[in-house]
């Protein structure tokens, strides 16, 4: 290599770092302080879903729910995502609740497409395992067959019914947290 195409390849070099730090710099001040109250840009979402993708360890995508939509394992199901779900998640799975509003990343609609078309072996991943850095918690110590129920509840999601839904409010928690004390 000539001294010239050297310096060349340092130029490059060097303004590759400068766009890599002026990029950081751009992405730390629409940042906001990181304040959760923001939403997640469209790129930043797409990076964040692609990430996670990725970092699905392989044959997560084969498993199937083993559970079947019967009424008692949905009702099981329900009451279940009532008492430990639905304070991010809402009892119809939209995320529109007070706590969901105001996370970063916010709970996705359960209903919704994004969702539904994932493998049942993700859902289950993901309540099992929990999403970092996010406000979704690992869930350790249920059984296979509670979080399998879970996921059959989620794909039940988009066709339940008002009654449905009335019968789990006396499992959701009482406390509201993010209402002031004084
Ligand atoms: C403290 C709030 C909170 C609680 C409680 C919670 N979640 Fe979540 N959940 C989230 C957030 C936030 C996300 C989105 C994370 C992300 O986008 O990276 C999420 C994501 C998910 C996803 C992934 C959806 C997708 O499209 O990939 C599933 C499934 C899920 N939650 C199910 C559950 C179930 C079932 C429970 C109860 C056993 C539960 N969650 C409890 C906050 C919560």
């Amino acid at each position: 290599m000539t001294i010239r195409t050297e310096l060349k390849w340092l130029i490059a070099l060097a303004v590759a770092i400068l766009l890599v730090l002026v990029g950081g710099l751009v992405w730390l001040r629409s940042a906001r302080g990181f304040s959760a109250l923001a939403r997640p840009t469209a790129m930043e979402a797409m990076m964040a879903r692609m990430a996670r993708a990725l970092a699905l360890p392989s044959g997560v995508n084969q498993a199937r729910d083993p559970v079947p939509p019967t009424p008692m394992n949905l009702e099981m199901a329900s009451e279940h995502f009532a008492a430990h779900c639905a304070i991010c998640h809402n009892n119809n799975g939209d995320g529109q609740t007070d706590l969901g509003r105001d996370l970063y990343p916010k709970p996705p609609n359960l209903r919704g497409s994004n969702t539904q078309h994932k493998s049942d072996g993700a859902l289950f991943y993901s309540i099992r395992n929990g999403i970092r850095m996010s406000g979704m918690p690992a869930w350790p110590d249920d059984s296979d067959q509670e979080i399998w129920a879970l996921v059959t509840l989620i794909r039940h999601l988009p066709q339940q019914t008002a009654a449905e839904r009335a019968a789990m409010k006396p499992y959701n928690p009482k406390t509201i947290f993010k209402e002031p004390i004084m």
